[in-house]
């Protein structure tokens, strides 16, 4: 008997969860005002019946931490910085429904350059 094929997620939101302990210099992404941007973004998808097409997953530190609190949206290498709940709404509704990345929410240039390339 033949399986009907599981469709692949259409996006991988990759939220940053990683917090400094109290007293450490460097910044983080989860902070005390901060913290419950996760649930926010979580129940905003499930909300809108987005669970499924979209997997948020939970990482720890992407290597963008002066420009928290960061997630990063797949396909794209789409790194969003500097996140509150109303950059969240504007996201979901414009890059993950609409197809369009909300340009002036990404990671400036001189934080995000091209990748290397590996094959040289
Ligand atoms: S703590 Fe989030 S990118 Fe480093």
């Amino acid at each position: 008997m033949e399986m009907p094929a599981i469709p692949q997620p259409t996006f991988y939101i990759f939220k940053c969860e990683q917090s400094s302990p109290p007293g450490m210099p460097k910044p983080s992404c989860v902070t005390q005002e901060s913290r419950d941007l996760f649930g926010y973004l979580s129940q905003n998808m499930m909300q809108k019946g987005l669970m499924g097409p979209v997997q948020v997953i939970r990482t720890s530190c992407l290597g963008r931490c002066q420009m928290g609190p960061v997630m990063l949206i797949e396909p794209g290498h789409h790194m969003y910085c500097q996140l509150s709940k109303e950059k969240i709404d504007r996201i979901v509704e414009e890059h993950i429904i609409g197809g369009n990345p909300v340009r002036e929410f990404l990671i400036p240039d001189q934080f995000w350059g091209e990748p290397v390339n590996l094959s040289q």
